[in-house]
C-alpha cells in the first residue's frame, strides 16, 4: 500500500495543528494534559469531532476511555489507538501520534476502498501516564480488571481532589468504574502505534523509520516518605535537627548508585515533595517518588529494597523514619509473538523492546497485542524536545493502514 501523498500529509498537518495549542506551556513548549482536566476535556471534544466527521460512532466506556467504531461493535474487532494525556511538561507525540495515526489510517483504508470484514475501533485510553492520579495505564487497567475500582475512586490529585469527583466533573459516573468484560470480549487484537522513546530503533537499524515492539520491561512506582521534625531554619542548631530532606537527598543518590552491577536497570526520582515546603522551614516530612525499571518485577523490587535500606540508614542517623509504599507495578510483558512477526514482515521493520510503559502492555494480558514505533532521532521523550519528522509519521500512518488491512481482512 502506498500512501496518497498530498491528502494524508494535509490531514496530518491539520490534525497536528488543531492539537498544538491544547495544554501547552508557552514558555517551555511542554504539554501538561491530565485526565479529566480542562486540556483533557478539549482533547476529548477534538477526538469526538474528528471521529464524528468521519462517520465513526463514538462512545465513552464506563472507565472514561473513548472509542470510535468503524462498523458496528462485534467480537473480533481490530482495535488501534493510544492516549491523549501527557506527563507534566511532556512532548507532543507520546500518545497523540498513535491516536492521529489511527484516524488517518482509517482515512487511508477508505481512500483505497478497503472494506474490512471485521469492525475497526480507534481508542483513546484515559490517564495512560498516571500524571494526575499516579496510577499509569488507568483506563486500560480498569477495563481489564487489573486495577481495583474502589482504590481508583479514592486516588487523589495534587489538589486533594478525588478521582471520583474529577470523573463526575467530566461526565463519567465513578460508580461504574471497573472491569468491562463485555467490551473486552469485542477486542480481537490491539495495535498501538507510538513515537519511539529512546534510541533502540536506531541501534537495531540506523535506516529504519518504523520498528515493531517485542517486550516491555518491568516497571513500578514507589512513594518513600521520610518523616522528621518540622522546625525553624534559622534557630535550630544542626545537632538538634531531624531534617528529612537530608536522608531524602541520600536516597536520590542511592537510586543512582544501586544501578552499578545491574545492567539494563534504571531508577529515577522525578518528583520530591517537602511537607509543608517553605524556604525557611525544616520540613516535617518529604515524599520521594521513585520509578524503577528492570528485567522482572522481582529484580525491580530487589533494587527498591536496596535503595530503601540505604535511605533507612541515613534516616536513622538523622533521627528520621521511612515508610515505603508501592503505588504501581507492571511485570515484564512479552507482546504477542505471532503479531510481532506478522508486523515485522509486513513493514520490513526491526523488532525492538521498550523501556516505556504502554496500554498495549496491559491489554496484552487479555488479547493479542502489538506495538509499532515511529523513529525519534534524538530519542528524547517525556520532554518538550520529543520529536518525529512528519515524513516518518506519514510512513507510520501508511504502515498502520497496511497492518489494519491485514488484521481486519
Ligand atoms: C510512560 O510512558 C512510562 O513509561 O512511564
Ligand atoms: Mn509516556
Ligand atoms: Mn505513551
Amino acid at each position: 500500500m502506498k500512501i496518497t501523498p498530498g491528502a494524508s500529509a494535509a490531514r496530518f498537518e491539520s490534525a497536528w495543528s488543531e492539537l498544538a495549542g491544547i495544554g501547552r506551556d508557552r514558555r517551555s513548549g511542554g504539554y501538561s494534559r491530565h485526565v479529566f482536566d480542562d486540556a483533557d476535556l478539549l482533547l476529548r471534544e477534538w477526538f469526538t469531532d474528528q471521529a464524528t466527521r468521519r462517520g465513526l460512532d463514538v462512545e465513552t466506556d464506563r472507565n472514561g476511555n473513548l472509542w470510535a467504531w468503524w462498523g458496528p461493535p462485534a467480537p473480533g474487532a481490530v482495535v488501534t489507538g493510544s492516549h491523549l494525556d501527557s506527563v507534566p511538561g511532556g512532548g507532543a507525540f507520546d500518545g497523540p501520534l498513535g491516536v492521529v495515526s489511527a484516524l488517518l489510517a482509517v482515512d487511508e483504508l477508505r481512500s483505497r476502498r478497503v472494506a474490512p470484514s471485521r469492525p475497526i475501533a480507534v481508542v483513546c485510553f484515559a490517564e495512560e501516564e498516571g500524571g494526575r492520579f499516579g496510577l499509569p495505564c488507568l483506563g486500560s487497567r480498569l477495563l481489564t480488571g487489573a486495577a481495583d475500582p474502589d482504590r481508583v475512586r479514592r486516588l487523589h490529585d495534587a489538589n486533594s481532589l478525588s478521582l471520583a469527583d474529577a470523573a463526575k466533573h467530566a461526565g463519567v459516573d465513578p460508580r461504574y468504574l471497573g472491569p468491562d468484560a463485555e467490551r473486552l470480549a469485542l477486542i480481537g487484537c490491539f495495535v498501538e502505534l507510538h513515537v519511539e522513546q529512546g534510541r533502540l530503533l536506531h541501534a537495531a537499524d540506523p535506516q529504519a523509520v518504523l520498528g515493531v515492539g517485542s517486550r516491555i520491561v518491568a516497571h513500578g512506582r514507589w512513594r518513600l516518605t521520610v518523616s522528621g521534625e518540622g522546625n525553624h531554619a534559622g534557630t535550630t542548631a544542626p545537632a538538634d535537627r531531624h531534617d528529612p530532606m537530608v536522608p531524602a537527598a541520600a536516597g536520590v543518590l542511592a537510586a543512582r548508585r544501586v544501578l552499578t552491577g545491574h545492567p539494563g536497570a534504571v531508577a529515577t526520582v522525578g518528583r520530591i515533595r517537602p511537607i509543608p515546603g517553605g524556604t525557611n522551614v525544616i520540613a516535617s516530612a518529604v515524599e520521594v517518588w521513585l520509578d524503577v525499571r528492570h528485567g522482572s518485577a522481582a529484580d525491580t523490587a530487589e533494587l527498591v529494597d536496596e535503595i530503601a535500606a540505604e535511605l533507612r540508614e541515613e534516616a536513622a542517623m538523622e533521627g528520621c523514619t521511612v515508610t515505603v509504599h508501592r503505588e504501581s507495578m507492571s511485570e515484564q510483558v512479552t507482546l504477542d509473538v505471532g503479531m510481532a512477526m506478522q508486523l515485522a514482515d509486513l513493514l520490513s521493520a526491526p523488532v525492538i523492546p521498550t523501556g516505556a510503559g504502554h496500554d498495549a502492555g496491559i491489554l496484552a494480558a487479555e488479547v493479542p497485542s502489538a506495538m509499532m514505533f515511529v523513529r525519534n532521532p534524538s530519542g528524547v521523550s517525556h520532554a518538550p524536545g520529543e520529536h518525529a519528522d512528519t515524513a516518518d509519521c506519514l510512513a507510520g500512518v501508511d504502515g498502520l493502514a497496511e497492518v489494519l488491512a491485514a488484521l481486519a481482512g
